[in-house]
């Protein structure tokens, strides 16, 4: 396997119409080295904690590879989550609908994105150790956007209507403190 060799911050989220994001994501290699693994957390994590993401799965970085992360921070303090080469085992069959945006569709947000309340899936940790897992509510809704993504599939995609997808205000305040945050660090000193 080529060396993958990149440095913090260089990797960019894709947005759609993105052809990436629409591709079923390969296993990751059973021969991955911990070094290039870590790399690519490493740089997956910076990459979403630097646009308050809370998901971020392989192929949104250009990586076509089944790994995701998750941070839902929830309950409060609970440490991000790592899930490499995911299966899903179960999933309930009450549907809910929630909240659900994506890095990858910047501007846009959905109330009514339908997802199994209950999720149980088995995978691989950060340290390349067997996990299962399962969850509930918010967290299984996370799980089963980023789990989408590996196939291709994206939120917009589980709507039944394009009228359920809403603009995301957000985003219209982040980048107004980016804006502020720029210009406060250009002003001059006096
Ligand atoms: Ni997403």
């Amino acid at each position: 396997m080529g060396r993958l060799s990149i440095l913090t911050g260089s990797l960019t989220t894709l947005q759609i119409p993105t052809l990436a994001l629409r591709q079923k994501s390969q296993p990751v290699p059973q021969d991955i080295t911990p070094d290039v693994l870590r790399t690519l957390l490493t740089e997956m994590f910076a990459c979403m904690y630097q646009v308050n993401g809370r998901g971020l799965a392989a192929p949104q970085v250009g990586v076509l590879w089944r790994l995701f992360i998750l941070d839902m921070q929830q309950p409060l303090g609970s440490p991000p989550l790592v899930l490499i080469n995911p299966e899903i085992l179960d999933m309930d069959d009450t549907i809910e609908q929630g909240r659900e945006g994506c890095l990858s569709i910047p501007g846009y947000l959905s109330h009514k994105v339908p997802r199994s309340r209950k999720i149980k899936l088995a995978g691989y940790d950060q340290h390349l150790e067997r996990v299962t897992l399962e969850a509930e509510g918010e967290i299984a809704r996370g799980m089963q956007h980023e789990y989408d993504h590996l196939d291709g599939i994206l939120y917009i995609d589980r709507l039944s209507s394009w009228d359920d997808l809403e603009s995301n205000p957000d985003l219209w305040l982040n980048k107004a403190n980016q804006v502020m945050d720029r210009l406060a660090a250009e002003a001059p000193k006096v």
